[in-house]
């Protein structure tokens, strides 16, 4: 924690933060709910005074180490939404998917931070998973609409190099209808796709700063930060990161760098793209497609109608640079 309280002290000096300025705080990467709260406190110290009094502060939680105790240390801090890796609510995917909690664990967390008094539960789930059908994901669905949640994180499985599964890709399953359906039956529901893997009657402010490319901090092993157009990426190497936080990466990002992620993030979700800040190119592009129906545009800003086809409709965008 020392390491990460120093690299942060030196982030709010470079990221210039003033009083009350930042507007979410998420505590994710790892598994945080097996540090016990009382590790996070010099922590939180630290950030209070940048903190806006209606902060968003989010912390992920894993249902086996994400007991009574924990969620009432980290509601104590001034947590106020919890993001649970539930992944399934089906034990042999669970196991397959090598994740050491069962069903009802999750459910148990789940109600305990409910009678808590947290307002903003979420829940993750991972779909395409080799051996997942309609049925499955319609029973983890419904399953995840008995509790006392207001956002459903789901992801399409992809297998990342050095992870558990890049050794074993093919327990990726490629299902497109899966896809569509996953997002339907969490609609149908009531909960507002807001982001091709988000959904929910709340919208998590962290998520949507990430999109809209605002400035963030990243701090610790593996973070990512990103202030106007640089990145920045404190080592991924644990040991390195305690002996010196500061072994920090840059990325300077070009205009078109910034514009092509500034499509795909507007794109993929419902914080669209401002016309004003298009060159003339993707502008005709755009109205182009707001003719034949696949953007909208409201208020000077584009809106993808289907966030599953955000790749093909970026590229034609793109295509004339
Ligand atoms: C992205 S964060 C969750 C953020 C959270 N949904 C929120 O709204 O604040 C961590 C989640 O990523 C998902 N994840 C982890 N590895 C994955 C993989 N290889 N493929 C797809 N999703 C993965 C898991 O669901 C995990 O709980």
């Amino acid at each position: 924690m020392l390491a990460l309280y120093s690299q942060l002290s030196f982030e709010l000096t470079r990221f210039k933060a003033s009083k009350q300025s930042i507007d979410t705080l998420f505590i994710g990467g790892g598994t945080p709910s097996t540090i016990h709260p009382t590790l996070y406190k010099p922590i939180f110290d630290l950030l209070a005074p940048y903190l806006k009094t209606d902060a968003e502060i989010t912390t992920e939680a894993n249902p086996n180490s994400a007991t009574k105790e924990w969620l009432e240390g980290m509601w104590a801090l001034g947590v106020n939404r919890v993001s649970f890796g539930v992944q399934s609510f089906d034990s042999t995917k669970l196991k397959a998917l090598n994740r050491s909690h069962t069903p009802s664990q999750a459910l148990d967390a789940i109600n305990h931070a409910h009678t808590l008094g947290f307002k903003h539960i979420s829940l993750d789930i991972i779909y395409n998973f080799q051996g997942d059908t309609q049925a499955l994901l319609e029973s983890d669905i419904n399953q995840a609409f008995s509790l006392p949640i207001d956002h459903i994180s789901a992801y399409e499985l992809t297998i990342e190099d050095k992870t558990h599964f890049a050794k074993t890709p093919e327990v990726k399953q490629e299902n497109d209808k899966l896809a569509l359906f996953v997002a339907e039956s969490i609609q149908k529901r009531g909960f507002q796709q807001y982001e091709i893997s988000n959904f929910g009657t709340y919208q998590s402010r962290h998520n949507q700063g990430y999109w809209k490319l605002e400035n963030y901090i990243g701090a610790g092993a593996g973070a990512v930060g990103f202030l106007e157009r640089t990145r920045f990426y404190p080592t991924p190497n644990i040991d390195t990161f305690i002996t010196n936080p500061l072994t920090i990466t840059q990325e300077h990002l070009t205009s078109d760098e910034l514009l092509t992620e500034r499509i795909f993030l507007g794109l993929r979700s419902n914080i669209g793209i401002v016309k004003e800040t298009l060159p003339t190119e993707i502008k005709e592009n755009c109205d182009f497609l707001v003719e034949k129906k696949k953007l909208d545009i409201k208020n000077g800003r584009y809106y993808n109608k289907d966030f599953f086809l955000t790749d093909e409709v970026a590229l034609f965008l793109l295509k004339t640079t």
